[in-house]
């Protein structure tokens, strides 16, 4: 829920699967998550309070938080047991279909076109599920999944291998997955049977290592510019940078931080 300017990470990634195409939303929560749901819901005092008071543009901005072709579901993991099992939640209600898993804390600024978007448009030509990469400093693998591909095409490459979080030494490359896949749901059977790795985790990675041992799995090296915003820094350039490019904001903010001594 942390906002970028003047929106949550989550309503970030709502709006990017739903520009990809996505009408039905799963939301894995925890304890103390409520304000996720919350924020999706109609807010009916508020728009009737807005309305009252004649507020038109905001009560279009209350009202557009989520289209009305779109369903939300919200499962709550009980234990925080690793992504993977984060991902297994899903099983019930995606059942037999290839689906997208998006990391909120990830931002994607996919320059025109999102990153979800552009991987369904990969998913649909390749016919298997497609990971978003991005090279990465070589100090810094430890802090994500590493692919070793074989190039299919200019930004596309065939995964050979992928490790969760190596050691700058063990790495065997240096492009990094970030918080984009589209999976094909054979990753459900395979998340079943997939024991703790990294960190005493169920981890996502160590499925899809299995599944490219029966399918292609393909990583994609998106367009566009991603912001870490689990990081502090990352955050920071976020709010900066969209901050830079909001409408309403743009010209007094620019104004704002060339006037700023250092
Ligand atoms: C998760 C994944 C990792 C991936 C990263 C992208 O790690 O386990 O493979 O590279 O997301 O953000 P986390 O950042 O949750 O530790």
């Amino acid at each position: 829920m942390l906002p970028i300017v003047d929106k949550p990470l989550i309503q970030y990634a709502v709006e990017e699967a739903v520009e990809a195409g996505i009408d039905q939303m799963v939301f894995i929560t925890g304890r103390n998550k409520s304000p996720i749901p919350n924020h999706f819901d109609k807010a009916y005092e508020l728009e009737s309070e807005l309305e009252a008071k004649g507020k038109k543009e905001l009560l279009k901005i209350v009202q557009s938080v989520i289209p009305d072709h779109v369903s939300c579901i919200y499962i709550r993991q009980a234990e925080a047991l690793g992504l993977g099992h984060a991902v297994l939640c899903a099983l019930p209600v995606v059942g037999d279909e290839p689906f997208a898993v998006i990391l909120a804390d990830d931002l994607i600024d996919g320059h025109g076109k999102g990153c979800t978007a552009q991987m369904v448009s990969q998913f649909e030509r390749f016919g298997g599920s497609v990971l978003a990469v991005q090279n990465v400093e070589k100090n810094e693998t430890d802090k994500y999944g590493i692919v070793k591909a074989t190039q299919v095409e200019k930004g596309i490459h065939q995964i050979t291998s992928i490790v969760e979080k190596p050691k700058p030494s063990d790495a065997p490359s240096t492009m990094a997955v970030v918080g984009r896949y589209i999976l094909t749901p054979r990753i459900f059977d395979l998340l079943q049977v997939t024991e703790r790795g990294a960190g005493n985790e169920i981890q996502l990675t160590d499925a899809i290592a299995k599944l490219l041992k029966e399918e292609k799995v393909y990583a994609y090296e998106f367009k566009g510019k991603r912001y870490d915003c689990g990081s502090k820094l990352g955050y920071l350039q976020a709010t900066v940078e969209y901050g830079l490019k909001h409408t309403e904001l743009q010209e007094q903010f620019k104004a704002y931080l060339q006037a700023l001594k250092f």
